[in-house]
């Protein structure tokens, strides 16, 4: 492999079709040696900065092996060094031979691939070639673009050497296709998101895609048994069950923070009780960790039963028992291989989630800023203590901080807790060095609430703030809508006349406002729909809607698609038609 030419242009505007265009894509050939910055090569510079340049597209790279294929499809004998737009024309590095995250040796710098070309526009102006760009999708013939890992500098006539080849071993050409062609290929997805030095678009990309992908096929999955083979209690509270396949198999993958959902046959309950768990460890092949709180009856109700999947979990399920469960899910997850600061606040078993992420944070061996706030009562209830603590001891990128709002006598301020009270927005502020961090909530309604306002104040943007319910999802801005009386008078008036048909069992029943979904409807009316998380996030209840409107109480976190409702969390707006 072989540096043919090194090309550089500075954004200049040109006019076509009467239009100004400001592009850097007119490359022109350099002589002699050419430094090689973080952010560009010397004299280099891209117009749209959304589209193009950063430190993920620093270099954009070519191949010269597909100047013939392009001269003679396009009957061309005017090509030169730079034609397509790129920096470095290069011998060899064809696009189905370099895999993203190779990292290459040219001249005194090393560059590492992060993803393959995007197309636009403007390479059909440089081209001369009308809808030049989805020729070039569509021909698998894209080119790819480095980051710059160390400066240097590079020269025409430089030997390129492949210093490393991912463990993963995605192609330019699989990337491409997966991007623009395949675009519900659920394992290429996971593939590609085991590639670290993917940039940080197509990642995101991928993981929206891979989030969206789990949640339409879920209902068609079949459920598959798994089996308890350790347990382990963390607290007086909370217990550890460690998952392994009954079949061998290896287990569905999942990214840290997302939830296991599970089908339980617990005696004396007349149906499969359908429930969700996070899954507290980082992913890995052998097991699935679930850690669970026994939920006891609330105080002062002797007529209710304790939590039936929790006490279950704690009196009845041992070693050995199987369990019912369909692959991971959930969009409240954290990209390992991120490179911004992390903070992770939690109250409660709500730290689960959350410890999974840290886990993964560690094993990725990232040393990405991360901050682990969590609260709890006193030690006999907070679970995984030592475990952080020694992940801190480990890790000097990692930050711990746990408050507890009842200490006991024998608890230990630097051992067990660090302070007294509840994890708070002021305590945050006062730690953190910088707002510069996305942040991962979980834990009981007022805790969200208040560290979602109180960062929301503080500055933080929406977009940087996660979270996951592990009941019913509650709105958590103070901005946000509240169910006002004069609301819910409006709802009765125009509710009355409102007739819901369930299709399969021919129910048909009259809407109430007093329900809250239609799913409660449903229940109270004798039929038993799937359901798991009843807040919209597991799509266990999504049914098909044949006829009418329906309007969501609680926005799903991902909308079930056209023709489809989530039951569990909408009501209707018209008379409708269910398929339950
Ligand atoms: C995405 C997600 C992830 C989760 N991850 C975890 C996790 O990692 N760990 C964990 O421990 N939990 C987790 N949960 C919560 C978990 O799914 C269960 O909701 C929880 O274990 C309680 O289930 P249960 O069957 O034990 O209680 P339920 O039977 O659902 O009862 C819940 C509570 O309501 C009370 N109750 C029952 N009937 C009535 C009534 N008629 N009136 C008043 N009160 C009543 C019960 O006594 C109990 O206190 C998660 C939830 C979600 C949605
Ligand atoms: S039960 Fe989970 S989305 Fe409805």
């Amino acid at each position: 492999m072989k540096l043919l030419s090194v090309n550089v242009s500075l954004p200049k505007e040109i006019t076509v079709k009467g239009k100004t265009v400001r592009t850097g894509i007119f490359k022109e050939p350099v002589q002699g040696r050419v430094r090689v910055n973080k952010l560009n090569l010397e004299g280099d510079g891209q117009a749209d900065l959304i589209g193009h340049g950063g430190e993920f597209r620093a270099v954009y790279v070519y191949s010269f092996d597909n100047y013939s294929h392009w001269a003679r499809e396009l009957g061309r004998t005017d090509f030169t060094f730079g034609q397509f737009g790129e920096n470095l024309t290069v011998e060899g590095m064809l696009d189905q031979d370099v895999h993203v995250g190779d990292i290459f040796r040219i001249g005194t710098a090393l560059f590492e691939v992060t993803q393959p070309r995007v197309p636009c526009y403007k390479l059909a102006i440089k081209m001369n070639v009308e809808g030049f760009y989805s020729q070039i999708l569509a021909s698998g013939r894209l080119g790819f673009y480095f980051r710059v890992l160390e400066e240097g500098e590079v020269g025409a006539g430089d030997l390129i050497e492949r210093v490393k080849v991912d463990a993963v071993g995605m192609t330019i050409i699989e990337a491409n296709k997966l991007m623009y062609f395949d675009k519900d290929n659920l394992e290429g997805f996971r593939k590609a998101l085991g590639v670290a030095a993917f940039s940080p678009g197509w990642r995101v990309t991928f993981e929206d895609r891979l989030a969206k992908a789990q949640a339409t096929t879920q209902t068609k999955e079949e459920f598959r048994t798994l089996i308890v083979n350790r347990k382990v209690p963390e607290s007086e509270t909370i217990t550890s069950f460690y998952l392994v396949p009954k079949d061998g198999k290896p287990l569905a993958p999942f990214l840290p923070g997302q939830f296991l959902p599970l089908k339980l046959d617990i005696p004396g309950q007349w149906k499969p009780v359908l429930r969700t768990y996070s899954l507290s460890d980082s992913p890995n092949r052998d097991h699935y960790r679930l850690t669970i709180k026994r939920e006891l009856a609330p105080p002062n109700r002797p007529d209710v039963y304790p939590g039936a999947s929790s006490n279950y979990f704690h009196d009845q399920v041992e070693s050995g028992t199987p369990l019912l469960t369909k692959s991971p899910r959930g969009k409240f997850f954290l990209d390992p291989h991120g490179e911004t600061g992390v903070v992770l606040l939690s109250a409660g078993v709500g730290l689960t989630p959350l410890i999974s992420m840290l886990n993964a944070i560690v094993d990725a061996g990232s040393n990405r800023p991360t901050w682990f706030f969590h609260g709890s009562r006193n030690s006999r209830e907070h679970a995984l203590g030592k475990h952080v603590r020694r992940v801190a001891e480990e890790n000097s990128n990692v930050h711990v901080h746990i408050r507890y709002s009842r200490p006991l006598p024998e608890d230990t301020v630097g051992r067990d807790h660090d302070d007294e009270g509840h994890v708070d927005i002021e305590l945050v502020k006062r730690l953190l060095p910088s707002t510069d961090f996305d942040f991962y909530l979980c834990g009981p309604t007022p805790f969200m609430k208040s560290l979602f306002n109180g960062l929301l104040a503080w500055g933080i943007p929406e977009s940087r703030i996660h979270y996951e319910f592990f009941g019913p999802a509650s709105a958590l801005a103070e901005r946000a809508k509240v169910a006002t009386p004069k609301r819910a008078a409006a709802a009765a008036e125009c509710c009355e006349e409102i007739e819901i048909t369930f299709s399969k069992s021919g129910i048909k029943a009259n809407w109430n406002p007093s329900f809250e979904s239609i799913l409660d409807l449903a229940e109270a009316n004798g039929l038993s729909p799937d359901y798991s998380c009843r807040s919209g996030i597991c799509h266990t209840c999504k049914c098909t809607l044949e006829e009418g409107e329906v309007e969501y109480v609680l926005e799903p976190l991902d909308p079930p698609g056209q023709g489809s409702v989530l039951i569990c969390c909408s009501k209707p707006k018209t008379s409708v038609v269910v398929q339950a």
